[in-house]
């Protein structure tokens, strides 16, 4: 009888589906295969043609080496399948290529020359390229990295809903949810119901139960501002720990989390990575590998303060917005700390109490509250995270304070009334870190279908 508790070895590995991909097929020695995928191109020659096929596996792809009646049924972009065998290449690209002997075309392809302006313009065909490709790969990879150290971090996976009936960050930037076909928006739920814009408070309540959970999934922020970093939909990891009494054992998981996650798409990657190092930023990988040998700095809020206020004093015109105490750090801030001051990921602390919301933990100067933000080169922001106001009767104040409906809020004051635990979390902007790991410049490029203010394509 085979106990529950033993361990039973099952293999993963073996492939289930019988098509194998390029990036397979190009590690194997089978001789006679089928390749399917997108032409990527066709070179027409008298005698012999070379086409480059791609399904999404690799970079590169796999060259094709057929006769020119062949090459003539071949247009880029169409969807083909290729029989043939695998013969050794004299280029140096790549190892081995496809010998034709058969071919069907799936799909077709009607190819135009296309402008620029016009191929921004079709994102559902943009996975098709080099960069889209990449970009969905170097995500699939950074998903895998944080799951990975989450799971061997002894974190339980949790899933918080969509549909809320708070703004946990009180910004007022939620997205209001009504039934299409009703004229009074708070019919179905009986109250107003918004889109999530974080899952905290609800990772808080699994979190009082489980000690360490992590969310991942997609938030959503009526953003009104139209920049390269901000999206109306975007996905967010959330870590939210129980027993940790202060930011340093918060801030090492966050460090640990960005880091090894760093190291599996530097692992795994590494074709796409030297394809963003070449072509978009050419010191990429050197400050992908710099992040993850060095320990991230460390300085509060009044510290970086005193750092933007020497180098305003130095140059007048160095910043637009005040370098005062109290006041927020813009994004022309965050990159003088991060890029200039640091050229390495820091984590600024301890903001002004007033800069920030409810649920963060006051510390004892009365002024600021026990949170961070990292900040990375050339990005900015890209997590925010706060030991959380665990205390029943401070945070009943600061809730009061706030001006906050404590009806709707009791279930949040109940987590400290029964059984109260000391905990932190944080949230990671999944589409500003791949633009750490892609160097590309628009969060907008790295979500296969991005939303933003007037722009709800598919
Ligand atoms: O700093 P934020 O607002 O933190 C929270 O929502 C916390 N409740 C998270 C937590 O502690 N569980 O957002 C976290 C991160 C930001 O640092 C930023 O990287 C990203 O989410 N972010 C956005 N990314 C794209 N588009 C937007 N409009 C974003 N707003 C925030």
């Amino acid at each position: 009888i085979l106990k529950l508790t033993q361990k039973v070895n099952y293999s993963t590995a073996k492939s289930i589906l019988r098509n194998k991909t390029i990036k397979t097929l190009l590690k194997e020695d089978s001789t006679n295969v089928a390749v399917r995928g997108w032409v990527r191109s066709v070179r027409k020659q008298k005698q012999i043609s070379f086409a480059t096929i791609n399904d999404g596996s690799n970079l590169k792809g796999i060259q094709a080496i057929l006769s020119s009646e062949d090459a003539e049924k071949l247009t880029t972009g169409a969807c083909v399948e290729l029989h043939g065998s695998l013969i050794p290449s004299p280029g140096r690209e790549q190892t081995k290529e496809l010998k034709v002997d058969g071919l069907k075309v799936l799909g077709e392809c009607d190819v135009k020359r296309h402008t620029t302006e016009f191929l921004r313009s079709i994102g559902h065909l943009r996975m098709r390229g080099n960069t889209g490709s990449a970009v969905l790969r170097i995500r699939n990879a950074a998903s895998e990295g944080l799951r990975d150290f989450f799971r061997d971090q002894e974190f339980i996976m949790t899933n918080t809903p969509i549909l809320t009936s708070h703004d946990c960050e009180g910004g007022g930037e939620v997205f209001k949810v009504s039934p299409i076909d009703t004229t009074n928006p708070q019919e179905f739920f009986k109250k107003s119901v918004y889109l999530t814009v974080s899952g905290q408070l609800h990772a808080e309540i699994t979190a009082s139960a489980m000690s360490r959970v992590y969310t991942f999934g997609p938030v959503f922020r009526a953003e009104e501002s139209l920049t390269s970093r901000h999206l109306a939909e975007f996905w967010m990891l959330e870590a939210e720990i129980a027993f940790i009494d202060d930011l340093a054992p918060l801030l090492d998981v966050t460090e640990a989390s960005v880091q090894q996650t760093t190291r599996h798409v530097l692992e795994t990657c590494g074709e796409d990575l030297d394809f963003f190092n070449q072509w978009v930023d050419k010191s990429l990988l050197e400050r992908l590998h710099k992040s993850v040998d060095k320990p991230f700095i460390r300085m509060t809020y009044t510290e970086a303060i005193d750092v933007l206020q020497k180098a305003q004093s130095r140059d007048k015109t160095k910043f637009q917005f005040p370098t005062i105490w109290g006041s927020s750090l813009q994004s022309e801030h965050e990159r003088y700390l991060a890029s200039d001051y640091c050229s390495q990921p820091v984590f600024v602390t301890d903001y002004p109490s007033e800069l920030k919301p409810f649920y963060m933990r006051a510390n004892p100067d009365g002024k600021t509250v026990g949170c961070f933000d990292l900040l990375l080169p050339g990005i900015g922001e890209i997590v925010g995270g706060s030991m959380r106001e665990e205390r029943y009767k401070v945070l009943e104040q600061k809730m009061k304070h706030a001006k906050m409906n404590m009806e709707e809020y009791q279930w949040y004051l109940d987590l400290r009334k029964y059984g109260s635990a000391p905990h932190g979390g944080y949230g990671i902007g999944f589409e500003r870190l791949l633009l750490w790991f892609t160097g590309l410049e628009n969060v907008r490029e790295v979500i296969p279908m991005p939303r933003w203010v007037g722009n709800c394509k598919y």
